[in-house]
């Protein structure tokens, strides 16, 4: 267990009754542990604005009939190689495709390269998970070393 400090803090009540029902829709029974992952997310999006490092995920849907298009989005991850930890690949039906793209790298990268495989033509979408690879999630000295 961590060190804990209790924080007291003042907000109005249309504010705490906004918290108090995002609260609620997400699920989530314990308010702070709500209000620490409110601020693990702040965080994130703090380290995707400062161009860190950064871990996400490219979700594409496309169209593998259409000519050139599965060729050139290859292409394009054969040219990002260095920032793609894995994809993959799954076959919805007879002409659909969608790919999943796990990425690390310098937050910028990662952006230009899902903008460069969604403005294909025939890609029906594209999307981007926004994660973190924990730097400044993670607690001094009681990180988790794996063994694998
Ligand atoms: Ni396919």
């Amino acid at each position: 267990m961590t060190d804990l400090v209790r924080l007291s803090f003042s907000i109005d009540v249309p504010l705490a009754e906004r918290l108090e029902k995002m609260r609620a829709a997400t699920s989530y029974e314990n308010r702070s542990e709500f209000i620490r992952d409110l601020i693990r997310d702040r965080i994130v999006s703090e380290e995707w604005e400062n161009n860190e490092q950064a871990l996400g995920t490219i979700t594409i849907l496309y169209d593998h009939t259409r000519r050139n298009l599965a060729e050139e989005l290859i292409d394009v991850q054969h040219s990002n190689h260095a920032i793609i930890l894995a994809t993959t690949h799954v076959h919805l039906d007879r002409d659909l495709c969608a790919e999943m793209i796990m990425v690390k790298g310098a937050a910028d990268e990662i952006r230009r390269m899902a903008n460069l495989l969604r403005r294909h033509k025939g890609v029906l979408h594209g999307s981007l998970s926004l994660g973190s690879t924990g730097g400044r999630l993670a607690v001094k000295g009681k990180r988790h070393r794996h063994k694998h």
